[in-house]
């Protein structure tokens, strides 16, 4: 029997465990460190989903590499509300530098979008896009993905850094919601 958990009144089971997670952070790193060939980076980390994804991507990329957070809000329980509340801004200058925004998942492409427009007001030298998760059937907007871990079926899922009503980041692997 597939590994199980239980959030709320929810039930999720195994959909991708710890240790191919870790290996698809450890190659993303290495192309985003070959990419920037040594250009300092400031990882923007999308609050609070991506806080794993950012903290394991770090581990692989150069000392002058700054880290930096961001918080918006567009879910709400397992829906996205279609609209987007910045909660924190970026917490550190992000004009004339390379920008790396870290996500923990892609669904309608809604709160990509805001951050994009908020990041290029900003003047960045440049600015890129990784995100763990994509889910390609939910897009609903055209969004710029550099690096994408891996793209998967239109169903909630919960684990590393995602949530459902707050519960189920502190779990290594991913899980997806029982049908
Ligand atoms: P979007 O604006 O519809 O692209 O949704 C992006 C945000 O919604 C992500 O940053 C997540 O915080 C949240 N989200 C989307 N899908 C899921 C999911 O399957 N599980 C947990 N959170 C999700
Ligand atoms: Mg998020």
């Amino acid at each position: 029997m597939k590994k199980e958990v239980q959030l709320h009144d929810r039930h999720f089971e195994l959909f991708l465990d710890a240790e191919a997670i870790q290996a698809k952070v450890k190659a993303l790193a290495e192309q985003i460190r070959k990419d920037y060939d040594g250009k300092p980076l400031v990882l923007l980390c999308v609050l609070s989903g991506a806080f794993r994804f950012a903290a394991d991507l770090a581990r692989y990329l150069n000392d002058r590499t700054e880290i930096a957070f961001i918080k918006v809000q567009s879910y709400e329980g397992m829906m996205s509300s279609g609209l987007v509340r910045e909660q924190l801004a970026a917490t550190v200058s992000l004009s004339g530098k390379h920008v790396l925004l870290v996500e923990d998942i892609v669904d309608t492409g809604t709160t990509i979008r805001f951050l994009v427009e908020k990041i290029y007001q900003k003047a960045p030298a440049s600015l890129k896009i990784a995100t763990l998760l994509l889910k390609p059937d939910a897009l609903k907007h055209p969004v710029q993905t550099d690096y994408v871990g891996f793209e998967i079926p239109n169903h909630f899922v919960v684990g590393y850094g995602l949530d459902y009503e707050e519960q189920g980041r502190c779990l290594n692997d991913l899980y997806v919601l029982k049908a």
